[in-house]
């Protein structure tokens, strides 16, 4: 099965970039657990698919995603503790292990509501920009439960202490402008433009070596838990894998096109990527 013949998840690609939108637009994109189990299959596809250079994330219509399904995914499942264990496997697989850890750079592209639940796979994108019409809401304690899942984790992580609290305690909606301001997303742009931006992130992306893209991300997201003793050691390890295997000898490359060439600025660009 391709990933195009999911029903809640949907494919488009466009020049390296695999565009994986969350398709069910009539219910803001809410995650039932189909959705759960089908985005599981299309993440592990496009993490693996060499065609694919750049994931970017976003939602069908008017919402990125209203976040659980509160019919689906919690209510009916209130009484099937068997079920609710096999799709929170699901989620979690796809939320925060694969898309946290996709070997391919990531992308939250955020074109409308998202709340709740939506900030653990926004999260989980190395990079987000939103349309600065979007609406974001921690709506958890409006409706008695607080921000679960991984949610009040994640935000602890990219939020300011007050902004992160004031917005869990509260409730309260903030727009796409608001969330580039407090680092929630790299920026916003108006939203006829959201897909233009992101492409050009994309483009970007693309110019780099793969390989190191990949071990710069791992390396942040791993390190960062560490203290410093044991982060300076492992990012020295890593730097000699990275040297190791790469198919493209790019740190040789990139010195050789600096001392001798006089090729290339390391603080103004990429280094020359063609193939030897
Ligand atoms: N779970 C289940 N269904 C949801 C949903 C969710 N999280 N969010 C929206 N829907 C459904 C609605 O029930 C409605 O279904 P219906 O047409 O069968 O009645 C449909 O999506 C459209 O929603 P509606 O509320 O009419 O759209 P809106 O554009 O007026 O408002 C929201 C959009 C996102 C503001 C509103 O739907 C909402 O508050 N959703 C819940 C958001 C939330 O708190 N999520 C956190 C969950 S962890």
């Amino acid at each position: 099965m391709t990933a195009q013949e999911y029903e809640t998840v949907k494919v488009e690609r466009e020049d390296g970039v695999a565009w994986m939108i969350l398709n069910r637009p009539e219910k803001r994109n809410a995650m039932n657990p189909q959705m759960h189990y089908e985005a599981e299959q299309v993440i592990n596809q496009l993490s693996l698919d060499p065609d694919v250079q750049v994931v970017v994330l976003t939602g069908e219509g008017e919402a990125f995603c209203a976040g659980m399904d509160l019919k689906e995914y919690f209510r009916a499942l209130d009484n099937d503790p068997t079920e609710q264990i096999r799709v929170r496997w699901a989620m979690r697989n796809w939320q925060y292990f694969r898309l946290r850890m996709c070997p391919k750079p990531t992308i939250a592209a955020v074109n409308g509501w998202c709340f709740g639940g939506a900030f653990t796979p926004l999260i989980s994108c190395d990079l987000a920009i939103a349309a600065d019409e979007a609406t974001f809401g921690l709506s958890e304690v409006n409706w008695g439960i607080l921000p679960g899942g991984y949610v009040t984790r994640d935000v602890s992580m990219v939020m300011r202490y007050r902004d992160a609290l004031y917005y869990i305690v509260t409730g309260k909606t903030f727009d796409g402008k608001k969330a580039a301001d407090m680092g929630l997303v790299n920026e916003s742009v108006p939203r006829s433009e959201l897909r233009s931006a992101v492409m050009a992130l994309a483009q970007d992306l693309k110019k780099l070596n793969p390989l190191t893209l990949r071990y710069a991300k791992d390396a942040f997201k791993m390190s960062r838990d560490m203290d410093f003793e044991q982060a300076y050691d492992y990012l020295a390890a890593k730097n000699d894998q990275l040297e190791f295997r790469d198919p493209e000898r790019g740190r040789g490359k990139g010195i050789q096109q600096f001392i001798e060439d006089k090729t290339f600025r390391p603080g103004l660009g990429p280094y020359g990527r063609s193939k030897e």
